[in-house]
């Protein structure tokens, strides 16, 4: 193997770094010469354009999706001890919410094949306190939305999206975000459309939009975003007590212009799927599974799964490996229950969600933004390459 890296330091592909452009660069500067930078018209455009975009009855945004995922639990009006069913093969903060809610957050393991929650073993893990559901459409995958949307009709249960991977995905028509009551979506840095930190809901029911807006503006009355307009002095009440969740027009500025290229990007993602897929298909790691017909992937991870007795190399040895070729990569994610804090007070253990173990014990991402030039993406099929084969 060479001894020289496939990239040098000082051009390290760093793992999720996002396309800006310059006219969200220009929106920005133009929000930062007016003097009008906290929650103001951009911020409305930006929930306008993206309710639009995925046919939502109403959209709010906020500051992160933690924050939506968070409000819509508690517009959901779960009470303590009620138990929210979730995956395992998430980010934190999909259970942190959960828990913030005052709930108590519950596993169902994956099916191996999609990364996504199986709705069996959501069934399996139902009981009288369960009253919702909180799948993730894993890497842009959607989840398994029939039979999710049946079991959840059958048991009364509320559904909550948590879309933070699924801006773009669709499943028999309908997008992500549009099957239950809420849906639940990130603008972070290296999601697919970005605003730095950002978030939005969206959701069919009036009520619970308005809900969202109070409490995510310390919860004060509905007249309190007016503060932040032009028509003059509007005093506000406290309804009840809220978060400081609102996003701010710096924010909606690089959004707008970001979900204007959504679809390009988007292509630009499939394309780098394709390639990876065909160049990797001889190597002795798993590939992720194709889009299933009738859906379409959001493409918002690539992930390989590197198993040490059939690569060679463990799932560490590879991201070391890969690192050294001064290519970033990513772990997406170790299963919940690896975290100390989760198997202290749940007393869960991976070895119980045996599918979202495996995949959390071999998985790695590898760089998959639309930022990526030809010359990138060759450089990241030669350093798995290099690694996987030795070559
Ligand atoms: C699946 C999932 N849910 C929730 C979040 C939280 O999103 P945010 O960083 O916008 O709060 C993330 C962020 O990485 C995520 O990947």
């Amino acid at each position: 193997m060479s001894d020289t890296p496939i990239r040098s330091k000082d051009n390290f592909l760093v793992f999720g770094s996002p396309a800006i452009e310059e006219a969200e660069i220009e929106e920005v500067v133009a929000s930062l010469r007016s003097g009008w930078l906290g929650t103001g018209p951009k911020v409305a455009r930006f929930e306008e354009d993206f309710r639009r975009y995925r046919g939502a009855d109403y959209a709010v945004a906020v500051n992160s999706c933690t924050a939506a995922l968070h409000l819509s639990l508690l517009a959901a009006g779960l009470e303590a001890g009620d138990e929210v069913i979730t995956t395992p093969m998430t980010f934190c903060a999909s259970v942190n919410a959960i828990i913030h809610a005052g709930a108590v957050p519950v596993m169902a393991d994956i099916e191996p094949g999609t990364m996504n929650i199986d709705p069996a073993e959501v069934e399996r893990r139902i009981t009288p306190r369960t009253r919702a559901i909180l799948p993730v459409h894993f890497a842009g995958r959607p989840c398994n939305m029939d039979a999710l949307c049946e079991v959840a009709g059958r048991h009364g249960l509320v559904m909550i999206e948590d879309c933070a991977h699924a801006i773009e995905t669709e499943y028999h028509g309908t997008p992500a975000g549009r099957f239950g009551e809420f849906g639940c979506f990130s603008f972070y840095v290296t999601k697919n459309v970005i605003t730095g930190e950002g978030g939005l809901v969206v959701t069919r029911e009036e009520a619970a939009a308005a809900r969202i807006k109070v409490l995510a503006l310390h919860g004060m009355s509905k007249d309190a975003w007016k503060r932040f307009s032009d028509e003059g002095f509007v005093h506000y009440q406290v309804t009840e007590p809220g978060f400081k969740y609102n996003m701010m027009d710096i924010q909606a500025a690089i959004g707008i212009h970001q979900l204007a290229r959504v679809e390009t990007y988007w292509k630009r993602r499939e394309a780098i799927w394709k390639r990876y897929q065909e160049a990797f298909a001889g190597l002795p790691v798993t590939l992720p599974a194709d889009p299933e017909p009738d859906t379409r992937h959001g493409y918002h991870l690539y992930t390989l799964l590197v198993d040490e007795d059939t690569a060679g190399v463990s799932r560490d040895g590879f991201l070391s490996g890969i690192q050294a070729q001064n290519i970033g990569a990513g772990v997406h994610y170790l299963s919940i229950p690896e975290h100390d804090y989760y198997r202290d007070t749940f007393g869960w253990t991976p070895e119980a969600y045996p599918n979202a173990m495996r995949v959390g014990r071999q998985t790695v991402s590898l760089p998959f933004s639309a930022k990526l030039t030809d010359a990138d993406v060759d450089d990241v099929i030669a350093g798995v390459c290099r690694v996987l084969g030795g070559v």
